[in-house]
């Protein structure tokens, strides 16, 4: 039987320490304490961040094999521990262990990906003869690391989002600190551990669980070259604001919106629609939350999804039976049964959920929630979805446009003139058809426009972000 320890240790320039105890996480469902582990304060901080400037050389020296072999390795042991690791993120997260396990396979694809990319850090040969005064010069350049970086990963994704932002960086030869959220610090932990196998230079890594007074460092210090942030929008745009002259790659919230067209095949529709909208109590950024369904199938798939709604099973997410979990915290649960609550007074329908019993909010469906409701309007990040119906494509495309957000949307339809009217037309990072909005697999380009975010992860996309082009110029002597 899988079980967690009492205590875990942070990460500090590649090696465990154990400063103090002071974090307690708790069991997400129990709400009992499951382990404890430590706070870094700002000497260790600042500890880890001198160790990744000094780790900088040496991980950018390292070959492009060596940097693939402790990729490949957490692989191994990432696929040696994958119980454990489901366990704590059922655990820590309150994550239904399918869902949880879902995001270990997709963990291991993450370090997958990254440890064949790590030898694809190609560059480019450019003929710069364009004019006479050019003549006999070439162009050569390539991808150089740009140094320490700085990872603030959410809850939500313990595991995955933070790889997203782990494996790129050793990938290119990136030093980084980290923090990990501090309700679901354990899966960054567990990875840290791994990490601590190889023989990656001293200061490489350094995994720092940190309050949020603590964690201003990883925002503010100005060796650090790059922050990657995923978190809520409001975090996300202040810490861009106090992030001096680093780049910053921000990974924000939304509130996608799914488009059911009349020729949808409803059944799937529906089995997906259900699925984007409540797997892990909605809590991912490419939730379904707006659903927009063409008149003359409204009435069908409203009673569809009512039904299959209903049928959720909810409870202990350690039963394998058991689709919707806690919320994170029960305030968060207070916080959206407020929302709905709210766009009721206003003269939303509750088609069916919206009772809340500590962090355990039910499966909720509202109808046409006036577009000023926070439940509308904002991101719910909970187990809430809001149904309207529309007449004309343009019509729906533009009502998935009236949001300040713009991460993901997801059309159902056969028609390839509408997906490219979307295409054209939908301001997001990305548009998936035939799916839901929610659908990820984690080489694609993932990421948003507007409040919902600032460059693109994906591997490929993050290696792009974590490197510096460095250009070199020739002449040659014999041009004439
Ligand atoms: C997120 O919540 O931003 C990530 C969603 C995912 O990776 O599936």
């Amino acid at each position: 039987m899988t079980t967690l320890k009492d205590t875990y240790p942070l990460y500090l320039n590649n090696k465990a320490a154990q400063p103090n105890t002071d974090l307690e996480v708790t069991d997400k469902f129990t709400g009992k304490v499951a382990f404890r582990t430590a706070l870094a304060t700002p000497d260790v901080i600042e500890q880890a961040i001198a160790g990744a400037v000094r780790a900088a050389g040496p991980m950018a020296r390292m070959a492009s094999y060596e940097r693939q072999a402790v990729l490949q390795h957490c692989v191994t042991r990432f696929r040696e521990r994958y119980d454990e690791l489901a366990y704590s993120l059922c655990v820590e997260a309150g994550k239904p262990i399918k869902d949880a396990e879902g995001e270990v396979d997709r963990l291991i694809d993450t370090f997958r990906i990254a440890a064949e990319e790590s030898t694809r850090l190609y560059g480019e040969v450019q003929p710069l003869d364009i004019s006479k005064r050019a003549r006999g010069y070439m162009g050569v350049w390539r991808r150089m690391p740009i140094g320490p970086c700085s990872f603030i990963s959410p809850f939500n994704f313990p595991l995955n989002l933070a790889a997203h932002k782990i494996a790129p960086a050793i990938a290119v030869g990136c030093p980084f600190v980290m923090k990990p959220a501090s309700k679901t610090p354990l899966g960054a932990i567990i990875m840290g551990e791994v990490l601590a196998e190889t023989d990656l230079p001293e200061g490489a890594f350094s995994i720092l669980p940190a309050s949020r007074d603590g964690a201003d460092l990883f925002t503010t210090d100005e060796r650090l070259k790059l922050l990657s942030f995923t978190g809520s929008p409001d975090v996300g745009w202040a810490l861009k604001a106090k992030a001096g002259k680093k780049k910053v790659v921000l990974e924000l919230g939304g509130n996608a919106a799914v488009i059911v067209d009349k020729d949808a095949d409803l059944a799937y529709a529906l089995e997906r629609i259900v699925f984007g909208a409540f797997y892990q109590s909605g809590q991912s950024c490419i939730g379904v939350q707006r659903i927009i369904v063409h008149e003359a199938v409204y009435d069908t798939f409203k009673a569809m999804l009512v039904a299959r709604t209903r049928s959720l099973v909810a409870g202990d997410p350690k039963d394998r039976d058991t689709f919707i979990g806690p919320m994170i915290s029960e305030e968060e649960a207070k916080r959206l049964k407020s929302w709905i609550d709210a766009a009721v007074a206003a003269g939303a329908t509750l088609l069916c959920g919206g009772d809340r019993d500590g962090a355990m909010l039910e499966a909720t469906l509202l109808e046409d929630v006036s577009r000023n409701c926070d439940a509308s309007k904002e991101e719910a990040f909970g187990p809430l979805a809001n149904l309207s119906r529309f007449t004309d494509f343009a019509a729906a495309l533009k009502e998935v446009n009236d949001s300040r957000y713009g991460l993901q949307a997801g059309i159902f339809t056969r028609d390839i003139h509408q997906v490219l009217d979307a295409w054209d037309t939908l301001e997001v990072g990305g548009i998936v058809v035939n799916d839901v909005p929610s659908y990820r697999v984690d080489n694609m380009p993932y990421g948003g426009v507007k409040d919902s975010g600032l460059g693109r992860e994906g591997i490929r996309f993050a290696m792009e972000d974590m490197t510096e082009i460095r250009n070199l110029v020739i002449r040659r002597e014999s041009a004439g």
